[in-house]
This record gives C-alpha cells, sequence and structure tokens, in this order.
C-alpha cells in the first residue's frame, strides 16, 4: 500500500505558481515558480522536474536554481514546441503549472568537496550549471570549494542567459569568468571570439584538483573532454549532465535507454569513465 503511494506520487504532478517570468533572449525565458504550500523542492543540482501543463503535454527541464535558495526554484526555457511555446507564450504570472519530481541523480557535490571547480557551459547547458555554480558560490558552502572557474561560451553576443547574474560573477574577487561568442556580430563585444574550446588554454587550473563540470549542445562535449584531456586532465573528474529524449522522468518508458542504462534515473549527470561505457552517449 506504502509503495503504492509512493509510486503513484511519482506520476502525480503538484501545481506550482509562477511568480516570475522575463525574456532573456528570443528563444529563452526565465521563470520563478512556488508552490502555495511554501515547500521546496529539496532537489540536489544536476536534478530536473516534468513540467506538465495541463491539457498541452509534460516536458523535462533541468532545475537552474540552487537547493540553497528556499522557498520558489527557478527554470530557463528555451520555446521549441508545444509545451514549451505555450509556456513562453500563453501562461503568466499567477499561472499554475503541474511539477513532478525533482529527478535524475543530480551532481556529487560531495565528492566535489575540497576541490577547485571549473564549469564549462555552452549555451543553454548555463542553467543547469547555474544550480551547482551557485551552490557552490553561496556563502554557507563557499568554504567547502576552493578556486572557482567559470568558461561560458554562446553563439553571439545576443544569446546571454543570466547575463546580470553573469556579471555578478565577472565581479566576485574569488572567481573567474572567462566568456566567449563562436560569432562576432556586434561591435560591442570586445571579449572572447571562438568556440568555448577555445577558452580552455587561458585558464590556469590545477589538475591535480580541480573538478570539470561540463553541459552544452552534443557537439561540444567531445571537444572540450579532448582540450581538458591535453591539459592532462584525470578521466575520473570530468563531469557531464546528458540531455537524452525523456518522456517519464522514472524509468518506465524506456524513452532516455542508452543499452541498460535510463538516464532518467542513473543520470543525467555521469563522468567520463561511465561515459566511456555508454556507447553514442556523447
Ligand atoms: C534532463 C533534461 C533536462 C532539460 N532541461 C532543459 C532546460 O533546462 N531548458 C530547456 O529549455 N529545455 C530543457 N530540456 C529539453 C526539453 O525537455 C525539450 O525542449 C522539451 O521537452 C520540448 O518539449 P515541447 O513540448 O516544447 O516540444 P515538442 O513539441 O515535443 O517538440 C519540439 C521539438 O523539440 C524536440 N524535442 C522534444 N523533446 C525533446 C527532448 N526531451 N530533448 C530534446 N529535444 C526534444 C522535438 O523532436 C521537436 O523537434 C531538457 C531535457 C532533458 C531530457
Ligand atoms: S524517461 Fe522514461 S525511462 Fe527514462
Amino acid at each position: 500500500m506504502v509503495a503504492n503511494i509512493q509510486e503513484k506520487s511519482l506520476y502525480l504532478p503538484k501545481l506550482a505558481k509562477m511568480t516570475k517570468k522575463e525574456r532573456f533572449t528570443d528563444k529563452e525565458m526565465f521563470f520563478e515558480f512556488r508552490f502555495d504550500d511554501g515547500s521546496n523542492l529539496n532537489h540536489r543540482p544536476g536534478q530536473f522536474v516534468e513540467l506538465s501543463i495541463y491539457g498541452i503535454g509534460e516536458a523535462p527541464i533541468s532545475i537552474s536554481s540552487s537547493p540553497t535558495q528556499q522557498g520558489y526554484f527557478e527554470l530557463c526555457v528555451r520555446s521549441v514546441g508545444r509545451v514549451t511555446s505555450y509556456l513562453h507564450n500563453n501562461l503568466n504570472v499567477g499561472d499554475y503549472v503541474g511539477i513532478r519530481g525533482p529527478f535524475g541523480n543530480g551532481f556529487p557535490f560531495e565528492k566535489f568537496k575540497g576541490h577547485d571547480m571549473l564549469f564549462i557551459c555552452g549555451g543553454l547547458g548555463v542553467a543547469p550549471l547555474r544550480s551547482l555554480i551557485n551552490y557552490t558560490l553561496d556563502k554557507t558552502k563557499r568554504g567547502d570549494f576552493g578556486k572557482v572557474y567559470i568558461l561560458y561560451g554562446c553563439k553571439n553576443n545576443q544569446e546571454w542567459l543570466y547575463q546580470k547574474e553573469v556579471e555578478g560573477w565577472k565581479n566576485r574577487a574569488d572567481v573567474e569568468t572567462y566568456l566567449t561568442v563562436d560569432k562576432c556580430t556586434d561591435s560591442n563585444w570586445k571579449g572572447n571570439v571562438g568556440v568555448i574550446t577555445t577558452l580552455i588554454p587561458k585558464v590556469n587550473f590545477d589538475v591535480n584538483k580541480t573538478i570539470a563540470v561540463i553541459c552544452g549542445p552534443p557537439i561540444m562535449y567531445k571537444f572540450v573532454v579532448l582540450e581538458l584531456k591535453n591539459r592532462n586532465f584525470k578521466e575520473e573528474n570530468i563531469y557531464m549532465s546528458l540531455e537524452r529524449r525523456m518522456k517519464c522522468g522514472v524509468g518506465k518508458c524506456g524513452h532516455c535507454q542508452i543499452n541498460s542504462v535510463y538516464v532518467c534515473q542513473s543520470g543525467p549527470v555521469f563522468d567520463l569513465p561511465t561515459v566511456r561505457k555508454l556507447q553514442e552517449a556523447i
């Protein structure tokens, strides 16, 4: 009976009210949600929720806020299809969505304690990594980690997500932030031009005590890993968040399956040695 109730709750969305909505770019918007009973998601950085809109559908979305932020949670959503475009165009502050989760394993941040952290974010990949970045930088957790390096790249100067917050990271004395755009389409941009791998040689990290965490478009992983390997990075210190097509989010439908692994349950976060065993994972 207890097992039945727990199982059922995996499929039962809980209503959350939209309390903030902000446009970042043509395609991406920021959303803050709260549960009416004031409860927290109790997530780990790197986990995701299944967001549903009644009569429209459901989509997996990474939780972008740190669990150290209580009473609300934040998502950054790119409009690509039914659910995401409905959320962008038809729902506003005060409207409700359904939330299942948090699901997935999240980052093993306990293992990261005492290490320097190198975050490598490509495009929308900054959304899940922001949860871990802000966790690491939270004043209650900052002492658990050493140096923090943030590498963030996007296509052009109009595509930045969390722009104000990125400025904040740049201004912090305890963080080294490196930005790049793939193409310079704007004379106001005075920073690095080139894909994100061009930033890696600029960073003076210590491979013996640094953990690298990568999230971005699928094409990025292979080249970032090659560049880290060129710098003698240990494979077991490289972590990545993988996105597969997902439906249920709870290991039932098989949509996310790679061999015998359900990415929605065993992932989406994996270390590189594990990824190497998953065929066609990157
Ligand atoms: C673990 C995880 C975390 C994610 N985090 C985020 C996030 O933080 N922000 C965000 O904007 N998106 C995120 N996504 C992608 C997001 O789930 C899809 O964009 C969304 O499901 C599309 O739903 P839709 O109904 O709007 O589009 P649909 O109408 O279903 O499809 C529109 C287009 O998107 C493609 N598509 C559909 N589902 C997926 C999927 N799961 N992954 C990739 N492409 C898909 C379809 O092939 C089609 O081309 C995440 C996906 C996963 C698996
Ligand atoms: S999404 Fe259904 S099994 Fe993973």
